[in-house]
């Protein structure tokens, strides 16, 4: 008796678990920093969402990279400020959520900690919110149920709880799910077709062992920050390094994007521009050969005998290493589709990266969404979605979108009358995190409503929707503001003198020209249409005929709220496209009591007693 009631224990036990684990609502691959930050979304709105993830821990990639153990996004601890939001603009790798316990700089003091650090903080993260991760689970042969392949016109499509894609994992245990999230990142080594690459060793598997390199000529192919990262662990000891690619050294303080040559790595720039033996050279790899000298195992590199043109008979006298090391970046995993699954691929320099549209969504299959690093085509060398302190934030506007797409929850936003906007504008600009973080990606909109005189604000909007406002929020307007942060053109760029003694606008009467990332406004009278963008540069707004734009002057302190420079022109410029009179309010008294006070603390209930 007992024996049955066990065994018929175990069957509903056994059968309810594979009742649970059968169908999800949402799947996300992938258990790194932007699974983690979308499971936490999911499981704030209480979704049937799972992750699976491949090893035995969140966050594996960092297990193994940055080989040499440093990160290089900043932890900055202090900022002599209190508000949060603020704060989050200078801690680069938080996970955003509402238990301030979690930030990562509680977990160290250097401006670039361990790599081992962020392990431990990712495995935290999930366990504090006990975040739904099925761990040693390989996906494979992930497809759309074919009737899905076709646009789907019934009520039905916008649901989540359809089923439409199935899976399996390395044991055969089937899945089905309604939405699929992929945030598998870079993982695959990029190892392009040069003859004798072979010959190379992998930034990959590279060895950390510096005597290795003793005494030892070397060439590394690649420019980017893992180029320079290897560079410097082993020139202590190194005879020289050469270090060849076909673009020119893009830094990041030139560019403004943090994922060119970062400070922290440059250090073979002197060496190389003091004469020391190490070298940079820009060749294309793909023209030319590796190849190993039988006499003595050395290696070569040689351009390609050119058959098309033979007056290029002259070789390339070329140096003799005792080491090549291939630092070409990571792609995107194919391994988790099905053979008959097939994507578009990006073209030119974001060819890594899975093509997708502006919401995420796969170029090719209607709800299979991309999140975290694999969303980075849409702002490479733009801004920073391929970095957690931006993919936080896009992965958030994701979570958004998925509420209104799939459970009619419209984005979240605040209605404030005309006399509250001007100081509500203020704060945002001011503490703002997302929107600073995701500069000309991310935007503040605002629509305006003209009959009873007051707005509806939505925050960290993904700019390049702004024609689908409404499919997307739920809220449309014909009047719009948008608040975008964007940097200048002159003084950004490889090879701009980006010290230049003119570089900062000093006056407000040319604050167009700001150079540092300030707040940009730009009003509409109708709404704006995909055909608006086709001429638009990534991170810049449409100024179409109707369109008024006001720059906030550039400040050092990125703060912007003083009474002369930055209010007093702002008041002006609403007052214009309202056609209201704003005098009446307090903001300005009120801000230029803070500033006369010298107390640029910005209160975290700056709005509430307004
Ligand atoms: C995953 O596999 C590892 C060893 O491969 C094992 O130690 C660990 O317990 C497994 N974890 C789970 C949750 O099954
Ligand atoms: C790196 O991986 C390659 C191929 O998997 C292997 O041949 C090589 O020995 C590895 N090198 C190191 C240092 O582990
Ligand atoms: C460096 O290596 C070369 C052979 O590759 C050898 O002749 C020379 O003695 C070595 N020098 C030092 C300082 O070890
Ligand atoms: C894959 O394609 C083949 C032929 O192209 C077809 O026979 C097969 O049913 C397809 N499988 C799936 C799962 O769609
Ligand atoms: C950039 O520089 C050019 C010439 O130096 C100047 O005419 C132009 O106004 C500048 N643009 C901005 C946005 O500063
Ligand atoms: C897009 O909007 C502009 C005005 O901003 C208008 O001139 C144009 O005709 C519109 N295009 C389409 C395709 O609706």
């Amino acid at each position: 008796m007992q024996v049955f009631l066990l065994f018929l224990l175990f069957i509903i036990t056994y059968g309810l678990h594979v009742d649970q684990t059968k169908f999800h609502e949402y799947c996300i691959i992938g258990a790194g920093p932007s699974g983690l930050q979308l499971g936490y979304f999911l499981q704030q709105s209480e979704r049937d969402y799972i992750i699976y993830e491949k090893s035995s821990q969140a966050g594996s990639f960092f297990v193994d990279y940055p080989r040499h153990r440093r990160l290089i996004s900043i932890n900055k601890r202090l900022t002599g400020e209190r508000n949060r939001k603020f704060n989050y603009r200078h801690d680069w790798n938080s996970l955003l959520s509402d238990d301030d316990q979690l930030r990562f700089t509680h977990r160290s003091k250097q401006l670039f900690p361990s790599a081992d650090l962020m392990i431990d903080y990712l495995n935290d993260f999930s366990r504090h919110y006990n975040l739904r991760i099925q761990f040693n689970t390989t996906i494979q042969n992930l497809h759309p149920l074919p009737e899905q392949t076709s646009t789907c016109q019934s009520r039905e499509c916008s649901y989540s709880s359809v089923t439409r894609f199935h899976m399996n994992d390395q044991n055969d245990n089937r899945y089905t799910c309604g939405i699929v999230v992929v945030a598998t990142g870079l993982s695959v080594p990029n190892i392009p077709p040069i003859v004798g690459i072979e010959l190379a060793d992998g930034y990959e598997n590279l060895s950390l062992n510096v005597e290795e390199f003793e005494n030892k000529s070397v060439l590394i192919l690649g420019r980017g920050n893992s180029a320079f990262e290897v560079a410097q662990h082993i020139y202590d000891v190194t005879n020289f390094i050469h270090m060849v690619s076909r673009s020119r050294v893009r830094n990041a303080y030139a560019t403004h994007y943090v994922g060119d040559l970062r400070a922290i790595n440059n250090q073979l720039l002197d060496t190389y521009q003091l004469k020391s033996l190490d070298a940079l050279a820009e060749i294309d790899l793909l023209e030319h050969e590796l190849s190993k000298r039988s006499s003595d195992g050395r290696f070569q590199l040689s351009r390609k005998q050119s058959h098309a043109n033979p007056s290029i008979q002259e070789r390339q006298e070329a140096t003799v290493y005792d080491r090549v090391i291939r630092c070409l970046g990571f792609q995107f995993d194919n391994s988790i589709w099905h053979e008959n699954v097939s994507m578009e691929k990006n073209r030119g320099r974001t060819k890594k990266y899975p093509k997708i549209r502006s919401d995420y969504q796969s170029f090719d299959y209607d709800h299979l969404y991309l999140a975290g690093t694999l969303t980075h085509s849409l702002d490479f060398r733009r801004s920073s979605g391929g970095f957690i302190h931006g993919f936080r934030y896009t992965t958030r506007a994701l979570h958004r979108i998925f509420q209104f797409r799939y459970h009619q929850q419209k984005w979240p936003s605040i209605v404030l009358s005309w006399h509250n906007l001007l100081n509500y504008l203020i704060k945002r600009m001011n503490e703002a995190d997302g929107i600073y973080q995701m500069f000309g990606q991310l935007v503040d909109v605002i629509l305006i409503d003209r009959v009873d005189r007051q707005c509806r604000y939505l925050e960290e909007f993904p700019l390049r929707l702004l024609p689908r406002l409404g499919e997307i929020t739920g809220y449309t307007s014909n009047s719009l503001l948008v608040l975008n942060m964007q940097y200048g053109m002159n003084y950004s760029g490889a090879g701009r003198d980006v010290f230049a003694f003119d570089r900062v606008s000093a006056s407000v009467h040319t604050a167009d020209r700001s150079n540092f990332l300030h707040p940009v406004l730009y009003y509409y009278q109708s709404p704006l249409n995909e055909t608006d963008f086709d001429q638009i540069k990534s991170g810049f707004l449409p100024i179409t005929s109707s369109a008024r734009v006001h720059h906030i002057i550039e400040n050092i302190l990125t703060l912007w709220m003083q009474p002369d420079e930055h209010i007093l022109p702002l008041r002006i410029f609403l007052e214009n496209i309202l056609n209201f009179d704003l005098r009446q309010q307090t903001s300005e008294s009120y801000a230029r009591r803070k500033l006369l006070q010298r107390q640029l603390n910005i209160p975290t209930d700056f709005y509430a007693s307004i």
